[in-house]
């Protein structure tokens, strides 16, 4: 049998520009998805719900560019296209389950596209996935409480909610890195 030739340094580098850019991908999508639901929550009237996911839309365009500007300090091109479909006009019930679900798999991607960073020397990346799995998981565990506060108590607490303020100030900085997750 030939012996497996070790892989070159450019080759290396192709292998983490591709998990950057479907961590980029990944980024587009949730965008999408969660500008879809903070409309829909503001129109539903669920005021601080709707505030709080433009707020974790924000964050997720941070990630989105975070990923494109390693991806460029590469020398590769970061892709424009997000994943795939975005779900629309979901109750409110359905929006958070889906939502931990989509930040819970994100967790579990990222994890294994550390490693591929790791497995082909780059730990600067890797670090980048590190830091954005943390705020990953202030997302994750912000829809999963409102999820059981509306499994649990589901009017209640949905009636308390109603008619509160979207507001989130000029120029928010985000959810995980503008006290809101905190
Ligand atoms: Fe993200
Ligand atoms: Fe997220």
């Amino acid at each position: 049998m030939p012996k497996a030739t070790k892989p070159t340094k450019a080759q290396r580098r192709k292998k983490v520009i591709d998990v950057l850019n479907k961590a980029r991908a990944m980024e587009l999508q949730a965008i999408y998805q969660y500008m879809n639901q903070h409309y829909n929550l503001d129109d539903m009237d669920y005021g601080e719900l709707a505030g709080k996911m433009k707020l974790i839309a924000i964050d997720e365009m941070r990630h989105a560019e975070t990923f494109a500007e390693r991806v460029k300090e590469l020398g590769g091109e970061p892709v424009t296209g997000h994943d795939g479909k975005i779900a629309k006009g979901q109750p409110v019930d359905k929006i958070f389950s889906f939502d931990s679900v989509l930040e819970d798999d994100t967790i579990d991607v990222y994890n294994q596209f550390a490693l591929v960073c790791r497995e082909n020397g780059d730990s600067v990346s890797m670090k980048i996935f590190e830091d954005i799995i943390e705020e990953e998981q202030i997302h994750f565990n912000y829809f999963d409480n409102v999820h059981s506060h509306i499994e649990k108590l589901g009017d209640t607490y949905l009636a308390k909610i109603a008619g509160t303020s979207s507001s989130t100030g000029l120029g928010p900085s985000g959810f995980a890195v503008g006290g809101e997750g905190e």
